[in-house]
């Protein structure tokens, strides 16, 4: 059994066999000094792939699309994969796209040792190219590699291969919106559309038409007849963020979507079938809200046939170097500046702050830092840090006592632009416009342009 240990792909001769291989063959790739281990199609998992630095993949037109869906899944890892195919396959052009989007090369069956140990060699070179060890989803851009967040992503990748309703649960800035896409890419319907809605800022007269379509004339406005957002996943993914927010309403034609397949877009009679995932996402707690009776019952269980928690980023700071690296890099390029490092009491308080915001905060607080810092080196104070933050933040410390205070002066500060004044307390604007609800604040006050 290979070790779990990621620094396998840079160091020790580790492959994953998928499919059959002649033994004469294998046991001249273990006698090359490969640690090889053999597994079915079915048999392999994201964990798996994490530890080898080379996968041979048996690729026929039968299990193509398992094949697709397998690399697609394990896109986040460092493994670098050659196919092994007859050569009549190649003339199905899904083999030939699978070859060409996911693996580093292919081999013709029967493959000699002679050839093969060449190409297993350079793949594994590649591999180690890789290092620093980190983990990175070539398809969503979900960035982690704490065993909390590999296991999240290995739940993510199996719900997302399975054709079936699925409600994410994590605290706001967790990227809910990028694992609803990792579920979208895992799948089969990886190639049809996705779209992704914002229960919360969907205006409560317009949800049902926005949600269902609409006809002719079904309201004073409506010209012309409108396909819906789950008409227009037909044949892909719906992501409905902040689904507690939904409308009674909107809930009640949802529940009948996901009950008959069908909806009835709004001043309409007939039943139109529809084939749409349907990923939900909350950060509020579901079967609370079932209690206060904000969100009905049976929607909840039909939409969690799989639920998957993101974990917060205080639970995985293991992850934050390589994050802070990834967006200082993400945003020295976007701005054209220089690259610039985190300094040792950055770091210090960083790893120690409790991220309210999760992921998005840390990213707003990098790109903050890089337009702010001077020098080469980020500080605490470039990156918006008082001093007071060591183990709270500022939203959190003034939750309860003074959320209400801290909206009205981001608001104060940036003019009423929410944007920025989200920005500022480090919440995503959905976020902030359901406090700005919460406490009834609006933003047009604030705004200098207004008389
Ligand atoms: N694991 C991650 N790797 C890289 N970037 C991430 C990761 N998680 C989140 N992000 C980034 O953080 C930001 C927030 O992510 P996302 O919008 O998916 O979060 P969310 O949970 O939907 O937030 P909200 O509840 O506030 O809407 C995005 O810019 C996203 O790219
Ligand atoms: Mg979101």
């Amino acid at each position: 059994m290979l070790k779990e240990t990621s620094a396998r792909v840079c160091g020790a001769r580790s492959m994953l066999i998928i499919g059959e291989l002649v033994p004469s063959v294998t046991d001249g790739l273990v006698q090359a000094g490969w640690q090889v281990l053999r597994k079915k199609l079915e048999e392999v998992s994201v964990a798996l792939c994490q530890q080898a630095s080379v996968g041979l993949l048996r690729v026929t037109s039968v299990d193509v699309v398992e094949c697709r869906r397998l690399l697609l899944s394990c896109s986040t890892s460092h493994i670098r994969w050659i196919a092994l195919l007859d050569g009549a396959e190649l003339e199905d052009s899904r083999v030939r796209a699978l070859v060409n989007d996911f693996c580093f090369d292919y081999c013709v069956l029967p493959v000699p040792l002679a050839h093969l140990l060449p190409a297993v060699g350079h793949a594994h070179g590649m591999a180690g190219l890789c290092c620093p060890e980190r983990v990175r989803s070539g398809v969503s851009g979900l960035l982690g590699e704490h065993p909390a967040f590999l296991a999240f992503l290995e739940d993510l990748s199996r719900v997302g291969m399975m054709n079936v309703s699925v409600l994410l649960h994590g605290e706001t800035g967790t990227g809910k919106e990028l694992a609803a896409r990792f579920v979208h890419d895992c799948s089969a319907r990886a190639k049809a559309p996705f779209f992704s809605v914002n229960c919360g800022s969907l205006a409560p007269n317009l949800v049902q038409s926005e949600l269902f379509g609409n006809e002719k004339g079904a309201f004073t406005g409506a010209h012309d007849k409108r396909a819906g957002y789950i008409e227009a996943a037909d044949g892909g993914t719906l992501f409905l963020d902040e689904i507690g927010d939904m409308s009674a309403e909107a809930q009640v034609s949802m529940l009948r979507f996901l009950q008959e397949g069908t909806i009835i877009r709004l001043g309409g009679s007939k039943h139109l079938k529809i084939d749409a995932r349907i990923v939900a996402a909350t950060h509020v707690d579901l079967a609370q809200s079932i209690r206060d009776r904000t969100f009905r019952e049976d929607l909840y269980h039909r939409l969690r046939v799989c639920q998957v928690c993101i974990p917060p980023l205080r639970e995985r700071l293991s992850d934050l170097p390589l994050l802070a690296g990834h967006f200082i890099e993400k945003y020295a390029c976007k701005f054209g500046l220089p690259e610039k490092r985190l300094s040792k009491e950055a770091l210090g308080l960083m790893l120690t702050y409790p991220w309210p915001g999760n992921v998005r905060e840390l990213e707003n607080r990098i790109c903050q830092g890089l337009i702010m810092a001077r020098g080469c080196v980020l500080t605490p104070a470039d990156m918006g840090f008082g001093g007071a933050e060591q183990g709270s933040s500022p939203l959190q410390v003034q939750r309860g006592t003074g959320e209400k205070t801290s909206l009205l002066q981001s608001l104060a500060i940036n003019g009423g632009d929410c944007n920025l004044a989200a920005r500022e307390i480090g919440v995503s604007r959905a976020t902030f416009y359901r406090l700005l609800a919460k406490h009834g604040i609006s933003p047009r006050q604030f705004r200098k342009d207004l008389s």
